[in-house]
């Protein structure tokens, strides 16, 4: 059985604090002139706080150590570096928190993480900051939410049917999809490209979602890929690509030019 260990050893961080135009951001280093490496836990994270624009500053050998950051607590326990969000590896990497939410570090060096070499951090927004930093989530509209697959939801129909459900959409960013399938037998991995997309390979997936019910924000324009990681699932057609035009620029018009456009498309289409 595996030994279940846990990294109660958290990472000493100093910080100071730099001025950003009108927003002070503050800059953690992480783990004092120790860099990046397994410490003893020094009750850090009740002292700290960490606010989105704030950055991480993480400095270690990149010979035998990275900075993987994982999407759950799940992975961040079990030091399971497997699904990466991100790698960093170049022994001197600045992460910007940019939004809300909590952030899980890790290396992929198991040794190391097992002994300690972890961190994760809740980032909110300053409260005291008079004028909100400004962060996408914030500037987004809130776009429109397009349930994948309408009622048939997020499952194997035929090869054709979801590259003809996102066809005759436009998506923008601010808009979200959601999945909804039994997570029993199905997945939604995110990839990055058509390579991936093409033979359906799940390797080393952006994001990896398995609620059944995920709700995914689409924040950069773009061509997004999404599959199933179910053996032969994605090959019968469960994989969806969307692409994202820039955030939708709906002109607010007066209910009187409103009323002008709707007269006017009677007089155009009126021949
Ligand atoms: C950390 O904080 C907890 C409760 O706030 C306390 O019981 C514990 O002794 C502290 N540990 C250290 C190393 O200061
Ligand atoms: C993990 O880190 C230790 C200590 O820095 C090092 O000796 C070992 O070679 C590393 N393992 C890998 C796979 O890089």
């Amino acid at each position: 059985m595996a030994k279940r260990i846990f990294g109660f050893f958290l990472l000493a961080i100093t910080t100071f604090t730099v001025l950003l135009g009108c927003c002070s951001a503050t800059v953690h280093k992480v783990g004092d002139s120790d860099g990046w490496a397994p410490k003893e836990d020094d009750n850090w994270t009740d002292r700290e706080e960490f606010h989105v624009g704030d950055s991480l500053v993480f400095e270690y050998d990149r010979n035998f150590n990275d900075v993987t950051q994982v999407s759950g607590g799940l992975e961040y326990e079990f030091c399971d570096s497997s699904f990466p969000k991100a790698v960093y590896n170049t022994g001197h990497d600045v992460v910007t928190l940019k939004e809300p939410g909590s952030y899980y570090f890790i290396t992929s060096n198991h040794t190391q993480c097992t002994s300690g070499q972890k961190l994760d951090v809740l980032v909110t927004h300053d409260p005291s900051s008079p004028i909100p930093p400004p962060s996408p989530s914030k500037i987004l509209p809130s776009g429109n939410i397009y349930k994948v697959g309408d009622s048939k939801r997020w499952s194997v129909y035929d090869s054709e049917f979801y590259y003809q459900w996102s066809k005759e959409k436009q998506f923008h960013v601010g808009d979200s999809l959601l999945f909804e399938y039994n997570n029993e037998v199905n997945d939604v991995f995110e990839i990055s490209g058509d390579l991936e997309f093409l033979y359906c390979d799940p390797i080393s997936p952006v994001a990896v979602h398995k609620t059944g019910h995920d709700l995914i924000k689409l924040t950069e324009p773009g061509i997004h890929y999404f599959i199933s990681s179910e053996p032969g699932h994605c090959e019968a057609g469960l994989k969806l690509q969307v692409v994202v035009g820039p955030t939708a620029n709906v002109p607010k018009l007066s209910p009187l030019e409103r009323l002008t456009r709707w007269l006017n498309s009677f007089t155009f289409n009126h021949h």
